[in-house]
């Protein structure tokens, strides 16, 4: 299938490893220019040099900005080019109890995973407009829905995108842009590995087993009983990136294995 994304120009915040470079790749093999980003230049080199062995043809640069810095942020659109499409991807998390969840805490997770797409979108929607075409797309979480209890803040953040998108979703009627959200589940992303390899090790299990318990003890709602990997992820997301995703627009889209219930 022809996604017509060649020629397109596409930034994807927090993209050098998980769910942003397996984007990344995808949209490179589309031909798509990418601009990816992450905290250190170190960081930002190494994933194009990965990027790059993956994808020899692709065009893709890097831009290092912490989100959670309000100046940094300020600094980075003045040196984004013209963008067709936008991934507000970047999201962190801090596990741990809402009492002891600080106010310094919930304002970093505010300003990476909301007002990072906030301000993104405040800069680059008027543009997208104007050009009659567009893609914005945001990573929320199914914690949006299953708001677990080490996870109040993050959850939050991830329900308050859903209402954001769905705002500025109404912002482009009658034109060719489109604003969506993807919801993820449990994602084999390189963390989650990590973590996997961690519990394996401490309780003398395979990984596998692992993986089955937090399905069957945590993850209960969860139809796939399985990590979605990355690749998985980022194929509904470059779909939702593409011309051919035309009619959904202001949409909240799962790809979270069926965890979140419902019936739309
Ligand atoms: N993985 C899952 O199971 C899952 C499930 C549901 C939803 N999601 C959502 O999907 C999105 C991607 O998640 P992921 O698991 O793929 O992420 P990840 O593997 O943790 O990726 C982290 C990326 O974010 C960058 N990053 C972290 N803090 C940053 C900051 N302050 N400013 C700029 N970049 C920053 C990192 O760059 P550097 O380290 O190079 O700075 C790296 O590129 C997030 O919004 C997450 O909430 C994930």
């Amino acid at each position: 299938m022809d996604l017509q994304l060649s020629g397109k120009t596409a930034f994807i915040t927090g993209s050098t490893s998980g769910i942003g470079f397996a984007t990344a790749k995808l949209l490179l093999q589309e031909d798509v220019r990418v601009i990816i980003n992450g905290r250190k230049k170190s960081s930002i080199v190494d994933a194009i040099e990965r990027l790059k062995k993956l994808v020899p043809n692709g065009e893709v640069e890097g831009i290092a900005t912490d989100f959670s810095n309000v100046e940094e942020v300020a600094a980075l659109v003045d040196q984004l080019p013209h963008l067709d499409i936008l991934i507000n991807n970047v999201g962190i998390y801090t596990s741990q109890t809402f009492f002891e969840t600080t106010d310094e805490n919930w304002q970093r997770q505010m300003e990476v995973n909301l007002m990072s797409g906030v301000r993104l979108s405040k800069y680059f929607l008027p543009k997208m407009l104007r050009e009659n075409w567009g893609r914005i797309i945001f990573i929320s979480s199914e914690c949006a829905s299953l708001v677990p209890e080490d996870l109040i803040a993050y959850s939050a953040t991830k329900a308050a995108i859903l209402a954001l998108s769905r705002g500025l979703s109404q912002l482009t009627s009658g034109t060719e842009v489109t604003v969506n959200t993807l919801i993820p589940g449990s994602t084999l992303t390189e963390g989650a590995e990590q973590f996997l390899t961690n519990v394996a090790q401490k309780e003398n299990k395979t990984k596998e087993e692992v993986e089955g318990d937090f399905f069957k003890k945590v993850r209960t709602s969860s139809l796939l009983q399985r990590f979605a990997s990355v690749e998985e992820v980022a194929n509904t997301i470059t779909y939702y990136a593409s011309p051919l995703s035309a009619a959904t627009n202001g949409a909240a889209i799962k790809i979270e294995g069926g965890s979140m219930g419902g019936i739309v």
